[in-house]
């Protein structure tokens, strides 16, 4: 939540600030701003709304050139969306400049401390003090790095934060607590960023700061300290994709493009995980297999669509490897004091790494001993540098901020987990496991076939854009894909979607089926388990008896649901564990043409941010 660039170098700050922000966009839309150091003092403009609004802003009322800068583009958590709480927040004396993503909790009293001081601070916000605390310790003789320090050190709460000091010309200085902050090192020139997305177009060298730590960064040099001022260790990384891969490339939503890109994610997460001989090598996964023969409980943490994949990785964990698997919601999971130790395997699903619900669950988890895997999409992100292992799955940087193919990819991934954790301890299902190695190989070409059938999804979506309500039912894993469908729809279309288990609608919800409602039912294959296949014909047939409009989902030649489907959505035969892979996509084609037809903004929702890092 929030973006932050900062940049010094000898180019103009302010446009690499700008198209920095413009890639972080989708951290937060609510408001932006910048301030470039120029002509010995320091300029700044920040305006509410998207960062088109700041532009025009800087059309009508240019900045002076400089070249060492700041940007921000905020979600807001103080203050409501206005221009002055919008970021950069300034002193009084109008010489410091400060961004900052997270909660400074102890703001209220270091407020009423500046203001006994003699501070007039003028926003809602609890980054403003930040920007006051910095200009008195910069008074009293510190430098800005030094400065910094002393201000982190009386913080409470989460935080990244950078700053630039009119009478520092030439430097930027970051400081992280929880929320991410990532270097990007180039030649002459150096940058601050939440997201590499930001720098990409100008190097692919970054250096991932840790937690509590401050930077300063100068044209020719950064150097890293823990916030008590002694040398920090930092990990140097290479980006492995370029800037093209945060591009629309010719598709009119991040969505869209992100949507047609599955079937590659899904490969690219597989690549190199099977060997010739059809077993998995997962040797990345640092946890022994002696320590995985250990394992009593599998407890997965996550939050929205990554839960989803959980609910789905605990029916593959059970059915595979016979160990007991509890999903849980992560922002739930610490106030139940759950039950945990050594022999328990926490793994946690996150496609951006710095989910804060999602990472406050894993530091209980390991505090209680327990061993944390996470499922992660990015390198170089808070989750996986404080997990005791990782898997990465290989979406590539995901824009829009609703989730589909990190979505795929995190389930291939808790698919391979579940599938090595079978393979090391060696369950009865030997054989199971083998083939579904095998049938996973071919996933990625059943989620093609599903992408260039999906012109009558997408015709029925725009015929149901006056409708107020759709519902979702689905059994077993289809559950979970119902629950998926329903977020998706909800977040982007800004609908009433629910999704329920198909088997609980007798129990309350049949009482919402009235005449033409629309309602997706996600059908299980009917080889193999013909009882779950039967039963969901069967609540197919309640909810039309009873008037409800019945779009059903449902595997090539399962004869048995024609009669009952108004609309019919075929996807590929595959195995039931796997069919989430291909089941899942024509819903998320559904609600991207829904919210276009209901004239929503796709990839930027309203009210939401896509890392988020509060809790
Ligand atoms: C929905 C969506 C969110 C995220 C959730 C977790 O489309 O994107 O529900 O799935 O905020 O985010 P990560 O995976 O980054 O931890």
């Amino acid at each position: 939540m929030c973006g932050i660039v900062g940049y010094v170098g000898a180019q103009s700050a302010l446009d690499v600030v700008i198209a920095g922000l413009k890639r972080l966009e989708y951290r937060g839309y609510d408001s932006a701003g910048v301030a470039v150091l120029a002509d010995g003092g320091l300029a700044s403009a920040k305006k509410a709304g998207k960062l088109v609004n700041l532009e025009k802003e800087l059309v009508a009322q240019p900045l002076p050139p400089g070249s060492t800068g700041l940007g921000h583009t905020r979600w807001a958590t103080h203050g409501g969306p206005t221009d002055v709480n919008a970021h950069p927040h300034l002193d009084n004396s109008g010489r410091v400049a400060v961004v900052h993503n997270g909660i400074i909790e102890n703001f209220a009293a270091l407020r009423a401390e500046l203001a006994e001081r003699g501070h007039r601070l003028e926003s809602e916000t609890d980054t403003e003090v930040v920007a006051h605390l910095l200009a008195e310790h910069f008074g009293a003789g510190a430098g800005l790095a030094e400065a910094m320090r002393q201000v982190c050190r009386r913080l409470e709460g989460a935080f990244t934060l950078v700053a630039v000091h009119a009478d520092e010309p030439g430097v930027v200085v970051g400081a992280r607590r929880n929320s991410p902050l990532v270097v990007g090192v180039g030649e002459g020139e150096n940058f601050l960023a939440s997201d590499v997305a930001a720098f990409i177009a100008h190097t692919r060298s970054a250096i991932e700061l840790g937690q509590d730590q401050v930077v300063e960064l100068r044209r020719d040099g950064v150097s890293v300290t823990g916030f008590d001022g002694s040398p920090a260790t930092v990990r140097a990384y290479h980006v492995d994709w370029d800037a093209s891969a945060a591009e629309k490339g010719g598709y009119d939503y991040f969505m869209l493009k992100e949507i047609a890109e599955q079937p590659k994610a899904v490969a690219d997460t597989l690549l190199g995980r099977i060997d010739a001989s059809g077993l998995l090598t997962l040797d990345e996964v640092r946890i022994p297999a002696s320590v995985l023969r250990e394992v009593d409980k599998v407890v997965i943490v996550a939050c929205g669509t990554a839960y989803h994949a959980g609910m789905i990785a605990k029916l593959a964990i059970e059915h595979w490897t016979r160990i007991p698997c509890e999903t849980e919601l992560a922002s739930e999971f610490r106030y139940r004091d759950p039950i945990l130790d050594q022999r328990t395997l926490v793994i946690a699903i996150s496609q951006s790494g710095e989910t804060m619900d999602t990472l406050m669950a894993l530091r209980h988890a390991r505090e209680q001993g327990a061993r944390v895997l996470a499922v992660c999409n990015t390198n170089g992100s808070t989750i996986p540098r404080e997990s005791d292992a990782v898997l990465y799955t290989h979406a590539g940087p995901e824009v829009a901020v609703a989730s589909t193919k990190a979505f795929l990819t995190q389930l291939v991934a808790c698919y391979l987990v579940a599938l090595y954790l079978g393979q090391v301890r060696g369950t009865k299902w030997g054989d199971e496991i083998e083939t579904v190695i095998r049938e996973l190989s071919d996933i990625a070409a059943a989620v093609d076939r599903v992408l260039e059938t999906m012109e009558p999804v997408r015709a029925l979506a725009r015929s149901l854009a006056d409708k107020d309500t759709v519902l979702f039912l689905g059994r077993h894993v289809g559950y979970p894909v119902a629950l998926e469908g329903a977020l998706k729809l909800k977040e982007l279309a800004y609908m009433h979607a629910e999704g329920f288990a198909a088997g609980e609608l007798k129990h309350g919800p049949i009482a919402l089926i009235e005449e033409d409602l629309p309602v997706v039912v996600v059908v299980p294959s009917p080889r193999g388990r013909s009882v779950l296949h039967d039963k969901i014909v069967s609540n197919i047939q309640e909810i039309r008896a009873r008037g409800a409009r019945t779009i059903v989902i449902a595997e090539e030649g399962d004869d048995a649901v024609v009669p009952y489907a108004d609309h019919l959505i075929r996807i590929p035969a595959t195995p039931t564990l796997l069919q989430p892979l291909v089941a899942t996509v024509p819903l998320q084609v559904f609600a991207c043409e829904l919210a276009t037809a209901r004239g929503n903004e796709v990839d930027q929702p309203r009210n939401l941010a896509k890392s988020v890092t509060v809790e």
